[in-house]
């Protein structure tokens, strides 16, 4: 086995391939005149391959199919793709008729040159139903709780009713109380956050989502959290966009972390033992069938 990562996720794949105790190997990429991709994998004689790509941005989905074309040429057997940060997996239904199920589509066509999947915090559970490979849906949960343990975190809140349960294991893995706000979309950029009368008045309270993008949802819950006395506020997630006016919103806390789904000067927790981990369980799955 050996662990091989796209141009999205050379560290993570690399730390991966560390702790897994494998070679990693780095294929070259290239972009011809006209735009489109190329890529190269040095030699590969394994017959199974780990495959790390986040399919962000868009040129990185073509990115990984080229890669799993170019394994299967090399002929490997067997690959197992990792997803870090599984773009597009914010559309997983029908909002206004006509719009296509952007996750379920990238589902379909991850699975075309794969023979098992792992995600990590992925949008929604409903997901792994559009896959027929075997699947692994994995949490940042303890990476993340770390993290918030060293900044002697004690209180966890997650700015949303939906991320109520992520926010409960962070702040069990944690070993703290946890509450969760309401948030309102009102658009791609704008949200409101209702008052809450939170515990928070001389506290050290970590807001924790699965998701940064604007930063918009982290200003709010931030604003709410200093206007109820917090000492000190922390913002972590897994997968880290920072897109817009996020840097700019995150002035609004203490600090701020991300996980190395989305490699960037913000991805300061690792998942990649949680991915070696749940790699090690999927090969022996794999190898049986
Ligand atoms: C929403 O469902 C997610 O959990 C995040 O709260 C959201 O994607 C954050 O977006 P933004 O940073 O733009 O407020």
């Amino acid at each position: 086995m050996k662990v091989v990562a796209g141009s999205a996720s050379p560290k993570l794949g690399r730390r991966v391939a560390e702790i897994l105790g494998v070679d990693f190997v780095e294929p070259e990429f290239t972009t011809f005149p006209d735009g489109e991709l190329r890529v190269q994998i040095p030699e590969f004689r394994d017959e199974l391959a780990v495959l790390i790509q986040t399919t962000y941005p868009n040129n990185k989905i073509i990115e990984l199919f080229l890669l799993q074309d170019a394994l299967r040429e090399m002929g490997v057997k067997k690959i197992i793709t990792v997803v870090p940060y599984f773009g597009y997996s914010r559309q997983d239904k029908i909002f206004n008729p006509g719009e296509a199920i952007s996750a379920r589509a990238m589902a379909k066509h991850i699975e075309l040159e794969s023979d098992a999947f792992i995600g990590i915090d992925l949008h929604a559970d409903s997901i792994l139903s559009w896959f027929s490979i075997p699947t692994m849906h994995k949490h940042a949960t303890k990476p993340i709780a770390e993290w918030l343990k060293e900044r002697k975190v004690d209180m966890v809140i997650s700015p949303d009713k939906g991320g109520f349960k992520r926010a409960k294991y962070v702040a069990e893995a944690t070993g703290v109380e946890f509450d969760y706000l309401e948030k309102t979309r009102l658009s791609g950029t704008e949200v409101v956050i209702k008052p809450k009368n939170l515990d928070a008045n001389g506290r050290r309270i970590a807001i924790v989502d699965d998701i940064i993008s604007t930063g918009g949802t982290i200003a709010r819950a931030s604003e709410q959290l200093r206007e109820q006395g917090a000492e000190k506020i922390y913002a972590v997630c897994t997968h880290g966009l920072f897109i817009g006016n996020a840097m700019e919103n995150m002035k609004k806390v203490d600090e701020f972390a991300a996980t190395d789904t989305i490699e960037s000067e913000n991805s300061k927790i690792s998942v990649a033992w949680v991915f070696a981990k749940a790699i090690e369980e999927m090969k022996t799955k794999i190898l049986k069938s």
